[in-house]
């Protein structure tokens, strides 16, 4: 069957962005079965023994309660299973001195569709034809954003500026607040603090301003926490979460090791919790009871918080130093190759300034020494300006073992050599 598509038919079954990679990757993946293929393209979380361990036994917990019928058997409340939801109030009550209330919670099947019903509730065309834009302040961030738009051309993002430390081989992404412009034809903000793809994180000072520029406009600015504290902590610099006014705090519980249960979370306003509320019902009724119900043992029991401290925090961390230190031994000091300083979640992120060739080649000269990383162009959406900088950067998932991350830089730094040499 070729059944005739609309215009959003067509561009939401686009494989856009990292989706195209990730087709490009699994084929690769598939082809050299039997070769040691080094993978560090995934954004799966690895399944920890101690985390896995941790929704067993609250898994366990529901199976022996009254209310396991009550959980799967019947529907609930669009907003999310109230056990939940008081968990999260008493918590973050208690541990940010807020003073929330349960209409100032929203649950949601994964953090994504979160975005999905922001950027479509606030950004596109009003009832008057006018554009309200997305606005993502601080390219490149979640390649994810990029598809949840059902008005593509609302979506923009800001070229950043870059903080670099040439002698150690490190940089940083900065808002550029000389160009970023939240006016009355922005419908809201989003941009991920710890950042996936870079490991930036926004300073307190950053996103104060980011929100003070959106407020007189009544813009809600949506910040990603996929991988914040207090869960799944994968901050590895101190940052203080930011709620209340118009920012929308959003967490998932994807990299806590529950990324198959879809629990995504947003603290906000009232009004801004009730439109997404909205939303919801129209799409899915509501996310699914059963990781909601262990969810709430986990974060009332103060278990979660616990374990994202103490095991998912320095098992990503130790993955990251392994990495960094492999690339200051490996990679000669004469190239201009730089690091993005690695303030959290789970991936690296590198920038070969000058690169003689495009981003999409080296990946392809990496897969022939069996390393496969991301190219960096797939995570800038929005930014539709020319920048060479977009084909210089990669990508590399801190999923995989010591000694993979260690062998995949070490090809890498020779892959690197070879290709600046043939300039
Ligand atoms: C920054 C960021 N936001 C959102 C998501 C989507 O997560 P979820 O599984 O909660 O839909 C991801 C997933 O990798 C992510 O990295």
């Amino acid at each position: 069957m070729n059944p005739a598509l609309t215009k959003i038919g067509a561009q939401m079954s686009n494989l856009s962005g990292v989706r195209a990679i990730m087709k490009d990757v699994i084929e690769t993946l598939e082809a050299s079965k039997g070769k040691d293929l080094i993978n560090l393209s995934a954004g799966n979380p690895l399944i920890l023994p101690e985390v896995e361990q941790l929704w067993r036994d609250c898994t366990a917990q529901l199976l022996a309660s009254p209310d396991y019928g009550e959980v799967v058997c019947r529907y609930g409340s669009s907003q999310g299973y109230a056990p939940l939801i008081e968990a999260i109030v008493k918590d973050f009550n208690r541990r940010y001195e807020l003073n929330l209330s349960a209409r100032n919670i929203l649950l949601t099947p994964g953090s994504q569709s979160l975005y999905f019903y922001a950027a479509n509730a606030f950004g596109g065309y009003t009832s008057n034809g006018e554009l309200k834009q997305i606005i993502l302040p601080l390219s490149p961030d979640y390649t994810g954003y990029g598809g949840v738009c059902l008005v593509p051309e609302a979506l923009i993002a800001y070229k950043p500026t870059l903080d670099i430390d040439a002698s150690s081989h490190r940089f940083k992404y900065r808002p550029d607040f000389s160009q970023l412009a939240i006016t009355e034809n922005t419908g809201c903000v989003i941009f991920s603090r710890p950042c996936n793809p870079t490991g930036n994180v926004l300073t307190d000072d950053e996103v104060n301003k980011i929100a003070l520029m959106a407020k007189p406009h009544d813009v809600p600015v949506f910040i990603d926490s996929a991988y914040a504290p207090p869960f799944p902590a994968l901050n590895f610099t101190d940052m203080t979460p930011k709620f209340g006014g118009n920012i929308v705090h959003c967490m998932s519980l994807s990299k806590a090791g529950l990324p198959g249960e879809r629990i995504g979370i947003a603290i906000g306003d009232e009004r801004v919790i009730e439109v997404l509320q909205s939303f919801q019902t129209n799409m899915c009724i509501h996310p699914s009871r059963y990781g909601q119900a262990i969810a709430a043992y986990a974060i009332d029991s103060g278990a979660l918080v616990e374990i994202s401290k103490t095991v998912i925090r320095p098992f990503y961390q130790n993955k990251f130093t392994v990495l960094e230190s492999t690339l200051d031994s490996a990679m000669p000091d004469s190239l201009p190759w730089f690091l993005h300083r690695g303030e959290g979640a789970i991936f690296a992120w590198l920038w070969l300034q000058n690169l003689p060739i495009t981003d999409w080649e080296f990946y392809q000269r990496l897969k022939e020494v069996g390393v496969i990383v991301v190219p960096g162009s797939t995570f800038f959406p929005g930014l539709n300006q020319e920048w060479e900088h977009k084909q210089q950067c990669f990508r590399i998932s801190l999923t995989g073992s010591d000694q993979e991350i260690t062998i995949a830089m070490e090809q890498l730094a020779q892959v690197a050599q070879t290709v600046y040499q043939d300039r």
